[in-house]
């Protein structure tokens, strides 16, 4: 039922989303990416919009349409993804990290395309770590706690740990006010019109959303938001 009609929880309030993947790149033609196809985050941006949320979205290599209403900044990068969440942090009063923003680039960019000879010669990659955004959001903000952030992960469960116990740890580490937590083993999630979460917030809690359209997924996130500022 979501998503067909406006609603007005939102009205004014100014949400910042990225969306999409990151892409690194080795040389003019070539580059790193990810499976990030921007739905969940063009969704949340949609969602957002139709409660009355003035939204900005961020939009790193989406290739899906987006709607109407929504003001949008194409990046390609993380290190630009990085410029422009935090430049326009500081206006906005609810962050959404949707996007997945590649962890390494290439230590060099060729400015040249590399070329393969005849004696089977490979390039070797030499990787560096790329800027966190999430948590130069948090340490960043104000000490009222706004701009509000909310972060994503997917995550595999492995011997280590759950789902959840994976989840837990990553939002203590990322200092956010909710965590959205995707369960992608088996390749669930990617490339998929349908979603099913966990948000976890900072607070302890955990809210279960069911197996949906990321529309849905985008609302119950919005729903958790309007709840948050309202008891702000
Ligand atoms: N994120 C970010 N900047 C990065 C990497 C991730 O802002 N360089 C954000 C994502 O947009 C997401 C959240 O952090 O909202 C969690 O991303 P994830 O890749 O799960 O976290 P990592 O800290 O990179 O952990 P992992 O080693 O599991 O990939
Ligand atoms: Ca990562």
């Amino acid at each position: 039922e979501h998503g067909a009609h406006a609603g007005t929880d939102l009205v004014d309030v100014r949400v910042l989303v990225s969306a999409g993947g990151t892409r690194e790149y080795l040389d003019p033609v070539r580059f790193l990416g990810n499976r990030s196809s921007g739905r969940q985050g063009v969704a949340v941006a949609q969602a957002a919009a139709s409660r009355g949320a003035k939204v900005t979205l961020v939009a790193a290599n989406v290739s899906i349409p987006v709607p109407a209403g929504i003001d949008v900044v194409r990046v390609e990068t993380t290190a630009e993804l990085h410029d422009a969440m935090l430049e326009r942090s500081a206006s906005a009063d609810v962050v959404v990290m949707a996007a997945a923003p590649a962890d390494f680039r290439p230590a060099r960019l060729a400015q040249t395309k590399i070329k393969k000879d005849d004696k089977g010669t490979v390039p070797e990659l030499t990787l560096v770590q790329n800027p966190d955004i999430l948590r130069d959001l948090v340490e960043r903000r104000g000490a009222a706690g706004t701009p509000l952030i909310v972060g994503f992960a997917a995550e595999t469960g492995d011997a280590a740990a759950t789902v959840l116990e994976h989840a837990r740890a990553k939002l203590a580490r990322k200092g956010s006010d909710f965590l959205v937590v995707n369960d992608v083993s088996e390749g669930k999630a990617f490339e998929r019109a349908e979603n099913e979460v966990v948000i976890l917030g900072s607070d302890g809690s955990a809210t279960e959303i069911p197996y949906g359209p990321k529309i849905a997924v985008a609302h119950a996130i919005c729903d958790t938001i309007a709840r948050r500022l309202d008891n702000g």
